[in-house]
């Protein structure tokens, strides 16, 4: 398949695993661009500037394909060496950067000047638009769905993808419940270039994270999600667990006074324990309501197959078939895509 995406990053399948906070290592990486997608490394999971350059070079040995670096600019005032990761990234070769978080405005000079090709992820059609006039060479749009922060606007991608496709002259992958060969149909249907995937990814056999995490992934439902933190106008979806149900309880008692100190046993240190150790009881870690669309662990080459010969199956057969009047001759297998 070929689109503006496609054509933008030298990919061969339209589709991105997004950055993701202790995931989003060498071996997912590698194992998506190797499969025709774009890996994004985690830059923030990696300490320090020179373990990011590590993890570069860890990735660039397991990959001849092309492959990002997430930067996420938090809401923090101890904010780390943007600067330095850049330059690490620069060093090391790697050409295209996923932002997400604050507006990469004040970094783009930097980027665009090391040949970087910049998608910034964002959760409305104004910030798509701000991060189309400051030069970003494409946007990830982050609907309602997503794991991770979706923003304050509660706009579900059915509305957003569209909106954006209205507004937007830069190309724009759908984020945020993107699962299968019938999101990306029908993201690419309301405008998008191809999707980016967060959670679906963390269930495939090379994502480097405990089995429990996959397990729980497979077993969760898409009603088994919690929106947390929206008192401090920083909502993150995560899946539930009883320290999440805490932290809720906790907000709820708060209130408009909810500070992040009255949550920090439920938020603080969490991914490690959870993703490496299998924790999963530690506290809130991101992941989306497509988790419901989840039932099985395959390799990330057997699901980006699936994906997109599901698609062609979608399109050639399912969609044509309505057009032509033919569609009850199609494999009703098409609907229950895994
Ligand atoms: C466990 C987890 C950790 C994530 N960490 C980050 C992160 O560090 N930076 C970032 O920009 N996005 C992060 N995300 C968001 C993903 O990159 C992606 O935008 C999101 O998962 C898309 O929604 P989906 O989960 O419905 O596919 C994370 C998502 C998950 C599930």
């Amino acid at each position: 398949m070929k689109t503006a995406i496609t054509e933008m990053f030298g990919i061969q399948h339209p589709i991105i695993q997004g950055g993701m906070h202790y995931v989003g290592f060498a071996e997912l990486a590698s194992a998506v661009s190797n499969a025709g997608g774009l890996g994004i490394i985690t830059g923030l999971t990696q300490k320090t500037p020179e373990l990011l350059a590590k993890e570069i070079a860890r990735c660039r040995d397991m990959t001849d394909k092309p492959f990002g670096v997430n930067l996420t600019f938090l809401p923090t005032f101890a904010a780390p060496p943007y600067p330095e990761y850049i330059a690490a990234i620069r060093e090391g070769g790697v050409k295209i950067v996923e932002t997400a978080g604050r507006s990469p405005e004040q970094y783009m000079p930097a980027l665009k000047a090391a040949g970087i090709k910049v998608i910034h992820k964002c959760t409305s059609v104004r910030h798509s638009l701000k991060a189309e006039a400051i030069g970003c060479d494409a946007v990830s749009v982050d609907g309602f769905e997503c794991g991770g922060h979706p923003g304050e606007d509660d706009m579900p991608n059915m509305i957003l993808l569209p909106r954006a496709a209205e507004e937007l002259k830069i190309p724009f992958v759908a984020s945020g419940g993107m699962a299968d060969a019938r999101s990306l149909v029908a993201a690419l249907a309301m405008g998008a270039q191809g999707m980016n995937m967060g959670t679906r990814f963390i269930a495939t056999k090379e994502a480097p994270v405990h089995d429990n995490v996959k397990n729980a992934l497979v077993k969760a439902s898409e009603l088994d999600t919690r929106l947390i933190m929206r008192a401090l106008r920083n909502t993150e979806r995560v899946l539930t667990n009883a320290k999440v149900e805490k932290l809720i309880e906790i907000e709820r008692e708060k209130g408009k006074d909810l500070k992040i100190a009255d949550i920090m046993d439920q938020v603080a240190g969490v991914y490690p324990k959870v993703m490496i150790d299998g924790d999963m009881d530690a506290g809130a870690w991101s992941c989306g309501m497509m988790v419901g669309l989840i039932h099985d662990i395959p390799s990330v080459k057997e699901l980006i197959d699936r994906i997109m010969a599901d698609a062609e199956q979608i399109i050639r057969g399912r969609l044509t078939g309505f057009l032509d009047g033919t569609v009850e001759t199609v494999s009703p297998a098409v609907h229950k895509v895994a």
